[in-house]
């Protein structure tokens, strides 16, 4: 059964170091977290699998990694300048703001019903640029990481001769000043984003809008979380941002609730047409586009016609923090043990867990076993499958129950039998294997382990589209 509560989640991230809060130390920061130790691996092995599927395992997608920093026309164009805000509301009694939204008609701090007429607040983030800080020195820190594939269409396109439909994936930070961050990592101010922005022929959007939700779906399952915990739901018109002809959102069951994970959107040619528009009152057009009768677009030409189209664009894009809390809710369990103690395990895929390996010494106070172990854990490391660790504490349970509520799919121990020094001669140069879900052990010949180990960890291939609902 996966987590039921938040608390159990934000406690098990503090204890055991996935996630703390954002500037602890003097007070926290609100809507900012930090990845410890073993969240920046769950995260980085999330983001890794994402890039596998969509760049290294895909015929048809780019990757780029644009700056964060971006040109206020950049995000004027984009309409963000205008429209990308929520409603915000004060509370006349308390002096707290709220987004409306949000909130039931009464101040969730004080019960006062004395509230402001809703108006918007813009999102977005300002930061002045350069020594002079003046109204026209400032750039902000992009709110999506959309934009910069957008201006950076005609580079890729010029770069590697694409033809459509393509696609440009890019993973990185985006800064939104939400106005009531909550519900932990959920909805947060510093957030990662995972995006692709495909662009394919206008007239053939829908039916690859239908055919990234499916993909979306599947891949989302191939990590872990389960069919019954995913829905495909499509937004209303009146919930479409302002660059968007249909959006379906891929949401998760999370603790606090079945919420976005993953956003859907047929984004049209609205930002490469604002773009265009914008580059050809500056007067670009020639280095835009050579040619005249493409009037300055960020174009392609279809060679056969001579016909030049803006493309339409399919916007995957899913939050990296979202999708760390979705892993963690699905992997988290508490089970009964048959002596009647209680254990919590994390049932996380082994290719995403932070940890892979757990290399445990029976006993921590005889050197020849912590060395063998040491000699073990270098072979093991070689093996490139992530981070393999030297558990020298002592205490093997305890060892065990950690790496458990870790998610280390599997510990390998390292005994007297290991050495040829124990009971059973015959035993020499193996070692037991025990895994996490099952806690079965088995004694596997060290030599063997090469072989045995790899196939464990790699990234499940996506499940067949027919055996996929939603
Ligand atoms: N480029 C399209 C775009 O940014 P979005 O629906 O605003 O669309 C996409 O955001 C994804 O980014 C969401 O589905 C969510 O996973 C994540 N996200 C958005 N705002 C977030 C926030 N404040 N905290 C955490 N994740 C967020």
């Amino acid at each position: 059964m996966a987590a039921r509560s938040m608390e159990e989640l934000v406690s098990l991230c503090k204890r055991r170091g996935f996630i703390f809060p954002g500037s602890e130390l003097y007070g926290g920061l609100q809507g900012t977290y930090d990845y410890g130790p073993l969240g920046v691996e769950l995260k980085n092995n999330l983001k890794a699998a994402w890039w596998r599927s969509n760049v290294y395992e895909r015929d048809d997608i780019e990757g780029l990694d644009a700056a964060i920093l971006t040109h206020r026309l950049v995000l004027r164009h984009s309409g963000h300048e205008s429209t990308f805000s929520d409603p915000m509301v004060d509370c006349r009694n308390c002096k707290s703001r709220w987004r409306a939204d949000h909130i039931a008609g009464r101040c969730p701090r004080c019960g006062s019903s004395d509230l402001t007429e809703p108006r918007p607040f813009n999102l977005m983030f300002k930061t002045t640029v350069g020594p002079v800080a003046d109204e026209e020195s400032f750039a902000y820190l992009r709110p999506e990481t959309a934009q910069g594939i957008f201006i950076n269409f005609k580079n890729v396109l010029d770069a590697t001769s694409r033809r459509l439909p393509f696609g440009i994936a890019q993973i990185g930070k985006a800064f939104r000043n939400e106005i009531t961050p909550r519900n932990f990592i959920f909805r947060v101010r510093e957030l990662e984003q995972m995006e692709i922005e495909f662009f394919v022929l206008p007239g053939e959007d829908e039916v690859w809008h239908r055919r990234w939700v499916g993909e979306r779906l599947r891949w989302w399952q191939a990590q872990g979380l389960a069919a019954d915990n995913l829905v495909a739901q499509p937004q209303s018109t009146a919930d479409l941002a302002h660059y968007s002809k249909a959006t379906v959102d891929l949401l998760y069951r999370f603790p606090h609730g079945l919420e976005e994970l993953e956003g859907i959107a047929n984004r049209t040619d609205f930002d490469l047409g604002s773009h265009s528009r914008f580059q050809a009152e500056l007067s670009l057009t020639a280095r835009v586009l050579p040619n005249e009768d493409s009037t300055a677009r960020l174009a392609v030409q279809d060679l056969a016609s001579g016909q030049w189209a803006v493309p339409f664009v399919i916007e995957p894009s899913a939050g990296v923090d979202r999708g760390v809390l979705a892993l963690l809710t699905e992997a988290y369990a508490q089970e009964q043990l048959p002596g009647g103690q209680q254990r919590t395990v994390l049932r996380l895929r082994p290719h995403l867990a932070p940890i892979k390996l757990a290399v445990i010494p029976l006993a921590r106070n005889r050197p020849e076993l912590v060395d063998r172990a040491r000699a073990v854990c270098a072979d093991l490391r070689a093996l490139g499958l992530g981070r393999v660790q030297l558990e020298d504490g002592g205490n093997i349970g305890k060892a065990y129950r950690r790496h458990d509520e870790i998610g280390t799919p599997y510990c390998v121990t390292i005994d007297f039998d290991t050495l040829g020094i124990g009971d059973q001669p015959e035993l020499k140069d193996t070692v037991t294997v025990r895994d996490r879900d099952t806690m079965e052990q088995v004694r596997i010949p060290l030599s063997e382990l090469a072989s045995w180990l790899p196939g464990r960890f790699a990234a499940p291939r996506l499940p067949d589209p027919e055996q996929v609902s939603g």
